[in-house]
C-alpha cells in the first residue's frame, strides 16, 4: 500500500500533523524533496521534537525512515536532528539516507541570500536556506550527493573544480564578497562522510523490497502544490516538486504503485514570502486569523500571509495530484467568524476562471468570487463526529476529477482513535503543529 501525502496550498496546511498519525502505522516513510526549508514539530509522549529532515516517523520503532533522492541535504541539519532524537533515548537505526541525494554545500545558502537581495523589491522571500541553488546546481550537473561524501579524494577533486572554477569566481567577482576555503569545506563534509556513513546507503533495493512485500509506504511531502517549480505561482515558488509526480520522482516508486493520494489543507490559506495569492486578507480580519492560527513561520519567524479559503486553488491541487481524500485542518481557527468566506472562482479581465492561471499577473490582479456561509459561532473542539455542513462544502467546492468517486474529506478516520485528543474526523487537534517557512 503506497500513500502519498501532499500539501494542497502553498505549505504550513499542518501536514507534520498528519504525517504523525499516519507514520504509525507505516512500514516505511519516505521524504521525497525539499530540503530545510520545511519541516514540524511533533509532540510525543511529552517531549517536543523538531524535525526538517528526518520523517518524524523515526518516533515509531519499526517504522523505516528514508530520506529520498529527491531531498537536498543539509548535512550539518540533518546531524543535529539525529543527535535531537538519540539525545532522547531513541535509536535512529532505521534512518536511511539516498546516496542519491544532493547535499546543500556552503555555498548554496550564502548564494541564496545574494541572489535575493541582488533581485531587490523582485525579490522571491525564500528561506535562505540554499534549497534553489543547491537544486540549480543539480540540474548544473555540479551538484554534490551524499554518496561523495563517502569518497573524499573524489570529493576533492570535485570541490576543486565547483569551488575554484564556479563559486568563489562567482563569490568574488560578482558578489565581491570572500571566497571560500577548500581545504575547510573537504575537512568539515569528510568528516560528516564518516558520521553519516552508516546511513548513506542505495535506496532502490531497499525501496523495491518493501513495495514486493506490499508494505505500507507513506511518501511524505512538503511544502505545497502552488509552491511547485513547474504548476505553481513561478517564479514565486520553491525549487522542487511538491506534487504526487515530485513524490515518486523523488523516490523511485512508479506511479502504478500508489494506492491513494491525501492532500492536506488548512481551513483557509496562509502562505510565506512574496507571490500572488488571490484571497490574501490584508486587513484586521486577517490579522486576526493569523492570531488565533499562530501563522508564523518558524523557520524564519515571517508571518504568514492569511486568507479565505481557495477553492480554485484546491481544485486546482484535488486534480493535479490525483488527490482522493482531504485531510483538513485548523477548523477550529474560524470559530466565531462570521461569515466565512470560500473562494470559488477569479474573474480576470471580466471572466471568470475556475482553475488558477498560469500568467501570475493576472492572478495577482483577479478578483475573488466568494461564497459566503454562515459561522457555526461556538467551539468545534470537541466535535465527535465529522459535521456534514462546512467541511462537505469544501469537499464539494474543491471538485474531483473525472471518473472519481466523491472526495473523502475524513482522511484522519485511518487513525487509531487513541491518537486523537478529539475524535472529530474533520479537525484535527493533536498536540503537533506546522513548523517550518
Ligand atoms: P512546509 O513543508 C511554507 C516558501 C518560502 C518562499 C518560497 C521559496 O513547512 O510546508 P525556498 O527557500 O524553498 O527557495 O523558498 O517557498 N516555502 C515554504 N512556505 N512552507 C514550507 O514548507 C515552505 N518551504 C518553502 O517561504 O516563499
Ligand atoms: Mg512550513
Amino acid at each position: 500500500m503506497v500513500t502519498i501525502l501532499v500539501g494542497g496550498q502553498w505549505g504550513d496546511e499542518g501536514k507534520g500533523k498528519i504525517i504523525d498519525l499516519l507514520s504509525e502505522k507505516a512500514d516505511m516513510v519516505i521524504r521525497s524533496q525539499g530540503g530545510n526549508n520545511a519541516g514540524h514539530t511533533v509532540v510525543n509522549a511529552g517531549q517536543e521534537f523538531r524535525f526538517h529532515l528526518i520523517p518524524s516517523g523515526i518516533l515509531y520503532p519499526t517504522t523505516t525512515c528514508v530520506i529520498g533522492n529527491g531531498v537536498v541535504l543539509d548535512p550539518r541539519v540533518l546531524l543535529e536532528e539525529m543527535q535531537q532524537v538519540q539525545s532522547r533515548g531513541i535509536s535512529i537505526d532505521r534512518l536511511v539516507i539516498s546516496d542519491r541525494a544532493h547535499l546543500i554545500m556552503p555555498w548554496h545558502p550564502i548564494l541564496d541570500k545574494l541572489e535575493e537581495e541582488q533581485r531587490g523589491d523582485d525579490r522571491l522571500g525564500t528561506t535562505w536556506r540554499g534549497i534553489g541553488p543547491a537544486y540549480a546546481d543539480k540540474i548544473r550537473r555540479i551538484g554534490f550527493r551524499a554518496g561523495d561524501l563517502l569518497k573524499p579524494r573524489f570529493l576533492e577533486k570535485k570541490l576543486t573544480f565547483v569551488l575554484g572554477k564556479i563559486k568563489n569566481p562567482i563569490l568574488e567577482e560578482l558578489y565581491h564578497v570572500a571566497p571560500l576555503d577548500r581545504q575547510a569545506i573537504l575537512n568539515e563534509y569528510t568528516e560528516y562522510g564518516e558520521r553519516l556513513r552508516p546511513y548513506i546507503k542505495d535506496i532502490f533495493p531497499i525501496v523495491q523490497d518493501a513495495l514486493a512485500r506490499d508494505g505500507r509506504v507513506l511518501l511524505e511531502g512538503a511544502q505545497g502544490s502552488m509552491l511547485d517549480l513547474d504548476f505553481g505561482t513561478y517564479p514565486y515558488v520553491t525549487s522542487s516538486s511538491p506534487t504526487a509526480g515530485g513524490a515518486l520522482t523523488g523516490s523511485g516508486i512508479p506511479p502504478s504503485a500508489v494506492d491513494l493520494t491525501i492532500g492536506v489543507f488548512k481551513a483557509y490559506t496562509t502562505r510565506v514570502g512574496y507571490g500572488p495569492m488571490p484571497t490574501e486578507l490584508a486587513d484586521t480580519l486577517g490579522e486576526q486569523i493569523r492570531k488565533i492560527g499562530a501563522e508564523y513561520g518558524t523557520t524564519t519567524g515571517r508571518p504568514r500571509r492569511v486568507g479565505w479559503f481557495d477553492a480554485v486553488v484546491a481544485r486546482y491541487s484535488v486534480a493535479l495530484n490525483g488527490i482522493r481524500s482531504i485531510a483538513l485542518t485548523k477548523l477550529d481557527v474560524l470559530d466565531g467568524f462570521d461569515p466565512i468566506r470560500i473562494c470559488t472562482g477569479y474573474l480576470s479581465k471580466g471572466v471568470l476562471q475556475t482553475y488558477p492561471m498560469s500568467n501570475i499577473s493576472h492572478l495577482k490582479h483577479c478578483e475573488p468570487v466568494y461564497e459566503e456561509l454562515p459561522g457555526w459561532g461556538a467551539s468545534i473542539a470537541c466535535i465527535r463526529r465529522p459535521d456534514a455542513g462546512r467541511p462537505r462544502r469544501v469537499n464539494d467546492a474543491s471538485g474531483r476529477t473525472p471518473g472519481q468517486p466523491p472526495l473523502d474529506t475524513r482522511a484522519g478516520r485511518r487513525r487509531s482513535a487513541a491518537t486523537w485528543s478529539c475524535d472529530s474526523g474533520t479537525h484535527f487537534s493533536r498536540s503537533t503543529k506546522a513548523r517550518g517557512d
